[in-house]
This record gives structure tokens, C-alpha cells and sequence, in this order.
């Protein structure tokens, strides 16, 4: 599942995000591409814009093309409204230079057993809470933290279960932990960066 009709706000680009090119091409076929190249993934629903479906199927004709939501989390639940798959994985279209092996390290991980799986990356930076004020109000302990990647890999079951649940949660396995259940964490990589700002378009552009 490729949740792509976010319009990008933080970007600033005339198009939503997924369609904006990267060395020529959009961030949506990139993630498409990376995800088909990784050997484990047989079917690829992206979720888009209403008005971008048609620029979508062009654009990634290898996917299925459904519908997006106002939230990030009625687009993924759009697109499993069309999978009988056992096994899922949802990934930002905005991560266009995933490597496709991380794919099959998820997958890897789903076959072994875990019911949600997530790639994640150890924090660089020294981490503060800040008060109202904008005072620190403390150091927090960063080596036991991680930054989170796409994509993340469950059993369709489980995910649907989440999702039905109807928590709020800035990604899938925010919602599977709300359930109890426990979330795997694998080892991210920087390529999987996600595009949020218009310094992520230069790197990713400096990278592709
Ligand atoms: O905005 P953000 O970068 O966090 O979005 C992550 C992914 O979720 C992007 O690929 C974006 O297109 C997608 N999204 C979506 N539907 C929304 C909001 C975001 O598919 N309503």
C-alpha cells in the first residue's frame, strides 16, 4: 500500500508531493519501482488525489489506483479495502529512494514470525523537551530511541484490526501498539529518508 494524496504542504511545490520528479521522475514511481525491484511484492494499491487518478495510472502502471482520504491513515485504510493479501506492507510515497532490499527485510521479518515490523534508525542528535516557554526542561535518553521508517510490514489482519480500532497514531504501527500487540523493529537506512521539506527535495534530488 503506497498512501500518496498527501498534498505536501510542507513542501511548497505546485503538485502534491508524490508527483513531484526527482531526477525526472515522481516520487510516487519511484517508490512503486523500489517496491516491485525488491522481489517480495506482488501488488502495489497506491492511494492518490481524486483529481490526480488518471496522471497516477500514468505514472505508475504497474500499481492499482484507489482513492486517498483527508489523513494519511483513511488513504492506507482505502487501499486495503482492495487487497485480500495476508501480508502487508505500507510505505510513504514520500520516501522515493528506499532501497528495495529494506522491502524484503521487512518481509523477511513478517515470515519469521512478527506481526508488525518497522525499520528504524538510531537518533544523531541530542534530544531536549521543551516547555511552553521554549526552556529545557530536559535531556531525554536518546539510546533508547529510534527514527522510524516505511516501510512497515503486518499480517493484513492485524493491520485491519488497527485500523478499525480508529485510534490516532502518525503511522500504522502507532496504531498496532495501541492494541497491545507488539511492534518488531529492524534496522532502518538513511536512504529511506522521508521528503518533507524543500531541504529533503535537494537531498534527495543531490542523491537519485
Ligand atoms: O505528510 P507526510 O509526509 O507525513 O505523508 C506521508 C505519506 O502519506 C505521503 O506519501 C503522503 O502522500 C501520504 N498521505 C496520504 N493521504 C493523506 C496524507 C498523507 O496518502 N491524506
Amino acid at each position: 500500500m503506497i498512501p500518496a494524496a498527501g498534498m505536501g504542504t510542507r513542501l511548497g511545490e505546485p503538485v502534491p508531493k508524490a508527483f513531484v520528479e526527482v531526477g525526472g521522475v515522481t516520487l510516487l514511481e519511484r517508490s512503486v519501482t523500489a517496491a516491485l525491484a525488491s522481489g517480495v511484492v506482488d501488488d502495489v494499491v497506491v492511494a492518490v488525489p481524486e483529481e490526480l487518478i488518471d496522471r497516477a495510472r500514468q505514472v505508475a502502471p504497474a500499481a492499482r489506483v484507489v482513492v486517498g482520504g483527508s489523513e494519511r491513515s483513511d488513504s492506507v485504510r482505502a487501499a486495503l479495502a482492495v487487497t485480500d493479501a495476508d501480508l502487508v506492507l505500507v510505505h510513504d510515497a514520500a520516501r522515493p529512494l528506499t532501497p528495495p532490499g529494506l522491502f524484503a527485510a521487512v518481509v523477511d521479518a513478517l515470515i519469521a514470525g512478527a506481526e508488525a515490523v518497522v525499520p528504524g534508525l538510531p537518533v544523531a542528535d541530542t534530544l531536549k523537551r521543551v516547555d511552553d516557554a521554549d526552556l529545557v526542561a530536559d535531556t531525554v535518553d536518546r539510546s533508547v530511541l529510534r527514527a522510524v521508517q516505511t516501510p512497515q510490514g503486518f499480517t493484513a489482519r492485524l493491520l485491519r484490526r488497527a485500523h478499525e480500532s480508529a485510534q490516532d497514531a502518525t503511522d500504522d504501527a502507532g496504531l498496532v501498539e495501541a492494541l497491545g500487540v507488539p511492534v518488531h523493529v529492524i534496522a532502518g537506512d538513511a536512504m529511506a529518508f522521508k521528503v518533507t521539506t524543500p531541504f529533503d527535495l535537494r537531498l534527495a534530488r543531490l542523491l537519485a
